[in-house]
C-alpha cells in the first residue's frame, strides 16, 4: 500500500531558496517549512533538554501499537523522525547530542519556540499528524518539497516516473520539442523533477487551490518559473490550448478503491486529502478518464506513463487501451516499481497510418 512509504527520509539535503511573496500578494501563500524559517527564537539547554527527554519518552512509548492498529510507525521510526525534527528546528543539532556536559543556562538558537515543539510533537504522536506536514517539507529525489494539509505528500515509488519519461527524451529527442502535461500535480513533485532532469516544458495541474498553491511556490524554489507553469482545472480543462500537441503526459492520479480508504493507516486518512487517494469504486474512475484523453491530448508519438494501485489496474488498463481504444496506442507496456510492483502503465500515441 502506498502510505508505508509516508516513512522513509531522503539523507539529502541542499540549499534551495525560501519563497518571499511578492509585497500586496493577493494568492495564497504556502506555510514556511520549518528548516527554511529564521532561527528567531531562543531556549536554554535545560528546558530543550526537557523537551527532548518527553518527546522521546512519548515515541519510545508507543511500541508497535500503531503497527498493529493499522501498519502505521513504531517507536523506532518515531524516534528517527525526532531526529529529523530536531535538525530542522534546532541552529545546531548537536547541543542535544553532546557528550560534553554544556551550560545548562546557555541559550539555544531555535526555528520555533519551544511551545510550538511540544504541541507539533502532540501532533504527531497523539493526532498521528504525518511527520511531513508537521515540519512542513518532504524530500524526494534530489528535492525538497514543501507540504502541507490540503496537497499529497509525494511517495518514493513516484519518483520512477521522471527516470521513465528521460529514458523516452533520451530515446527520441524529438519527445523535448513542445510541451509536456503532469496532470494532478499536487506539490509539483513530477513537474519539478522532469523539467529538471530532462530539461523539458511542462503545464502542471491540479483542481485543488492548495495544490496549485503549493505547486507553484514549490517551481519557484527552484527557480523553474520559465518552464513550468501551474494551471488549475480538472484533468484536461486547462489544456485545450495543447490539444493533440503534448509531447508527453504523466500522471499520478487517485486511485484508491473508495472502500479502501477506511483501512488506510490514521496519517493517511485522517490527515491527506481525499481528493488525491479516492479513485472511485474500483479506483479505475480517474485512469480510464486519462486513458481516454491521452488519445487526443498527445501528439502522434507522445509518451505517456501513468500510476496505479499495482498489478489489477495496470492490467485493466493496458487490456483497455489495446483492446477497447484499438489503434490509439503504441508500445503500451508496464513497469514495475523499485519494490517490484507492477505500478506504471507506459507508451505512445500511434502514428498514424
Ligand atoms: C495521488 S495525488 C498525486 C499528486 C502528485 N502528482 C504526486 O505524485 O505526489 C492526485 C492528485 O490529483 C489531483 N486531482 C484529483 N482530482 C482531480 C481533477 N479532477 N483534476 C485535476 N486534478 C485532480 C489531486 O488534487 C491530487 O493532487
Amino acid at each position: 500500500m502506498k502510505s508505508c512509504s509516508l516513512f522513509t527520509r531522503a539523507p539529502l539535503r541542499c540549499m534551495i531558496r525560501p519563497v518571499i511573496p511578492p509585497a500586496g500578494a493577493a494568492r495564497r501563500t504556502p506555510r514556511l517549512p520549518l528548516y527554511q524559517r529564521p532561527p528567531a527564537f531562543e531556549a536554554n539547554l535545560s528546558d530543550l533538554k526537557k523537551w527532548h527527554d518527553w518527546a522521546k519518552n512519548q515515541a519510545s512509548s508507543i511500541g508497535s501499537t500503531f503497527v498493529e492498529l493499522d501498519n502505521g510507525p513504531d517507536s523506532t521510526l518515531l524516534l528517527r523522525e525526532l531526529n529529523w525534527l530536531v535538525e530542522d528546528a534546532i541552529e545546531q543539532p548537536s547541543v542535544l547530542s553532546s557528550q560534553i556536559s554544556g551550560d545548562v543556562n546557555s541559550p539555544v538558537s531555535m526555528r520555533a519556540c519551544l511551545d510550538e515543539l511540544y504541541s507539533l510533537w502532540k501532533q504527531r504522536i497523539e493526532e498521528r499528524r504525518p511527520f511531513q506536514y508537521v515540519v512542513g517539507c518532504e524530500h524526494w529525489r534530489d528535492l525538497i518539497l514543501s507540504v502541507e494539509e490540503g496537497v499529497l505528500i509525494p511517495r518514493p515509488e513516484t519518483e520512477t516516473i521522471v527516470d521513465m519519461a528521460d529514458a523516452a527524451v533520451k530515446e527520441n529527442a524529438d519527445l523535448k520539442n513542445g510541451a509536456w502535461a503532469d496532470l494532478g500535480t499536487g506539490s509539483g513533485a513530477l513537474a519539478i523533477g522532469i523539467s529538471r532532469v530532462s530539461a523539458i516544458r511542462v503545464i502542471a495541474t491540479d483542481l485543488s487551490p492548495v495544490a496549485v498553491a503549493v505547486a507553484s511556490y514549490n517551481v519557484q524554489s527552484y527557480n523553474l518559473q520559465d518552464r513550468v507553469e501551474v494551471r488549475q482545472g480538472s484533468w484536461f480543462d486547462p489544456l485545450k490550448d495543447v490539444e493533440g500537441k503534448l509531447s508527453g503526459l504523466i500522471s499520478n492520479p487517485p486511485y484508491i478503491p473508495s472502500d479502501d480508504i477506511n483501512g488506510l493507516q490514521a496519517e493517511v486518512r485522517k490527515h491527506e486529502p481525499i481528493l488525491a487517494l479516492d479513485g472511485g469504486m474500483k479506483g479505475l474512475k480517474d485512469l480510464i478518464h486519462l486513458c481516454n484523453g491521452a488519445a487526443t491530448m498527445l501528439k502522434p508519438g507522445g509518451f505517456f506513463a501513468f500510476e496505479t494501485n499495482g498489478e489489477i489496474q495496470s492490467k485493466f488498463l493496458v487490456n483497455y487501451m489495446v483492446m477497447e481504444m484499438k489503434g490509439s496506442f503504441d508500445r503500451v507496456n508496464i513497469v514495475c516499481d523499485m519494490a517490484g510492483v507492477q505500478r506504471f502503465v507506459a507508451g505512445y500515441r500511434a502514428q498514424p497510418e
